[in-house]
């Protein structure tokens, strides 16, 4: 596991749709696994710039949604795949035949579970698989006692989830009791994972997540079971944590993340950044310019 925090919200979504982008732009056949809630909403905005902007390429790449909510049709304003198609699908040259989630007015919620996960091994795996962290820690719905091995099921909701959920529905208890999610192992299985959180609420669950001990109490700590995972913070979601000295360090000086450090310089009206600053001058090149 690795950590990257970045100075606020934006540079982290910012940091996180750059990774995806780079992802695509190396295997434009990217299998993706995308996450929802309002910490992402900020990734989309900035994918979809990036495809405005810089043409990236969504028409070959196939995506699959962590989860959705059992008892919503995909119309429903309050399904993920709603969700989707508002934020991402909507706003860039993806096939919507290309894009999976969960259907939760399944007849057979079983079989549809079954099938789900047929459908993700059909097509190879997942590649890059985002990620959010709820208040309880989980990942997708994987609420507290989720097994570390579990697969696509249907899972109750926590009251603290639930919770969380509510002020995106009309009255509280229109929030369904139950979910489609890929399982903790569904989700160890995917090649890469990129867990974005913000905010100053994540800090103290982000820290259990990454320097807790693992436990099905709080399924983002099988994280640290995963050998290629990145969490990508800004300060305030990283501020509770131990070793963020040594995180910085590592993202400063490690070659990896070069192409990633260059700072941008403009902020644009939504608040991304953009651009690159310019570069600096070597000395070779500042003589050359001076004889
Ligand atoms: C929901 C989703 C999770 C997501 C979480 C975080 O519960 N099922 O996949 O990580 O929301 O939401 P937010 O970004 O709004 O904090």
């Amino acid at each position: 596991m690795e950590v990257v925090i970045r100075p606020n919200a934006g540079a982290a979504a910012d940091l996180v749709a750059q990774v995806i982008a780079r992802a695509m732009r190396s295997n434009p056949q990217l299998v993706m696994g995308l996450a929802t809630g309002n910490t992402m909403e900020s990734v989309y905005a900035r994918l979809v710039q990036l495809h405005g902007e810089e043409g990236l390429d969504f028409s070959a790449c196939r995506t699959f949604n962590l989860d959705e909510y059992v008892g919503l049709p995909g119309d429903h304003a309050n399904s993920y795949r709603h969700y989707m198609n508002r934020h991402l699908f909507m706003h860039v040259n993806i096939q919507l035949r290309n894009t999976h989630l969960p259907d939760g007015m399944a007849a057979d919620l079983v079989a549809e579970c079954a099938n789900y996960e047929r459908l993700i091994a059909g097509n190879g795996g997942i590649d890059l698989q985002l990620l959010g962290i709820g208040q309880n820690g989980h990942l997708g719905f994987n609420e507290p006692l989720s097994a570390l091995r579990s697969r696509t099921r249907v899972k109750v909701l926590s009251p603290v989830t639930r919770a969380q959920n509510a002020p995106l529905f009309p009255e509280p208890d229109l929030v369904p009791q139950r979910a489609i999610t890929m399982g903790v192992g569904s989700i160890l299985d995917c090649r890469r994972c990129v867990l974005l959180a913000t905010g100053e609420e994540k800090a103290a669950i982000v820290a259990k997540a990454v320097e807790g001990p693992i436990t099905s109490m709080i399924s983002a700590t099988a994280l640290q079971l995963h050998p290629e995972c990145t969490l990508i913070l800004d300060e305030a979601a990283g501020s509770k944590l131990k070793e963020s000295e040594y995180y910085h360090w590592v993202f400063e000086n490690q070659p990896e993340w070069e192409p990633f450090r260059a700072g941008p310089l403009l902020v644009t009206k939504n608040g991304f950044q953009t651009g690159h600053p310019p570069e600096k001058k070597t000395v070779e090149a500042m003589s050359d310019i001076s004889e």
